[in-house]
């Protein structure tokens, strides 16, 4: 249970803190805000952001760790447009290593990120050795094109229809002709998973996390941005997170522990090409009050 103290020669009753949290910790009484429940602390940090007059002490969140927000600091709304449009995915890179004091300076990024019940349970794998990418990459192939084989062999599409259902077996035969021009590729001596990228990095989370995979995009997305800030490339790998989730010896192969599950994948490299036009997205359908 965290040590929660309200200093009240600080403290000017604004009632901030009491009305933020959440876990109904504190208790607005007529002339003081009193600490009423600290067992109910779910370690958002809200209370320690919000008190104007740093009145609020949190064993879990010394003022040390929580320097001072400064709003002229943010970028104005068109400036984080721009940088939100600008990000592209990398597929080509140029033939420079990426430092590693760089890359922990992105992950840093990435811890900004929310997570469900602010677990932040993201870690990651960096993988630079371009051996180990380049074997994980066939391994990757060879695991979507034995998927493939397997999914054109009509006896074994009907007991999979009978076992899994007809909708994942539709969904999976709309995957074959992706898959197999991705063995087409890698057979003429292209890297069609990972595209030679320098460095190739793993989002993993608790394998019982149910919000997990949601959690590390967000993680992966701060990361993306931070990247594509600095002059680097990345790019979102889904075929090797598909390869993954069919193959036991691919997961084996990242050596993560048995509680870890690996959600996110991408590359990192310094983009070869420049784009030099932001690209149109769809408008989203918005209906209000359905
Ligand atoms: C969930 C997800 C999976 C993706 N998987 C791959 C992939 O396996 N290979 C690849 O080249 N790009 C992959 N991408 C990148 C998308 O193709 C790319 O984001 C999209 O075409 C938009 O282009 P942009 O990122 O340049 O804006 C993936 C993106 C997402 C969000
Ligand atoms: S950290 Fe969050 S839950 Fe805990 S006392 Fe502060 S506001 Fe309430
Ligand atoms: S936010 Fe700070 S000043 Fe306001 S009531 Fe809470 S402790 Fe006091």
């Amino acid at each position: 249970m965290p040590e929660i103290a309200i200093l009240p020669e600080r403290c000017t009753r604004c009632g901030a803190c009491a009305a933020l949290c959440t876990g109904r910790v504190f208790r607005q009484e007529p002339d003081r805000i009193v600490v009423a429940d600290p067992a109910a602390c779910w370690l958002c940090g809200h209370c320690v952001a919000v008190c104007p007059v740093d009145a609020l002490l949190h064993s879990d969140y010394s003022l040390e760790d929580c320097p001072p927000l400064d709003p002229a600091r943010l970028p104005p709304l068109d400036a984080l447009e721009m940088a939100l449009r600008a990000r592209r995915s990398a597929r080509v890179f140029r033939d420079r290593p990426v430092p590693r004091e760089v890359i922990r300076e992105l992950l840093e990024v990435g811890r900004w990120a929310p997570s469900a019940s602010n677990a932040q349970p993201v870690d990651w794998l960096a993988l630079d050795d371009p051996a180990r990418i380049a074997a994980l990459s066939a391994q990757s192939v060879a695991v979507l094109a034995h998927t493939a084989r397997l999914l054109r062999n009509p006896l074994i599409r009907f007991l999979l229809r009978l076992t899994v259902g007809a909708e994942p077996v539709r969904k999976g035969l709309e995957s074959v002709p992706d898959f197999e021009r991705l063995a087409q590729r890698h057979a003429q001596g292209e890297d069609p998973i990972f595209f030679r990228a320098p460095v190739v990095l793993i989002a993993h989370v608790p394998r019982d996390d149910y919000f997990g995979r949601e959690d590390a995009t967000y993680a992966a997305y701060n990361v993306m941005l931070a990247a594509s800030l600095r002059g680097l490339g990345t790019c979102h790998i889904g075929y090797f997170t598909v390869a993954l989730a069919r193959s036991a010896r691919l997961r084996a192969a990242l050596g993560l522990p048995p509680d870890r599950r690996a959600v996110i994948a991408m590359t990192l490299g310094y983009p070869r090409h420049r784009f030099h036009r932001l690209l149109p997205r769809r408008a989203p359908a918005l209906a209000w009050n359905p």
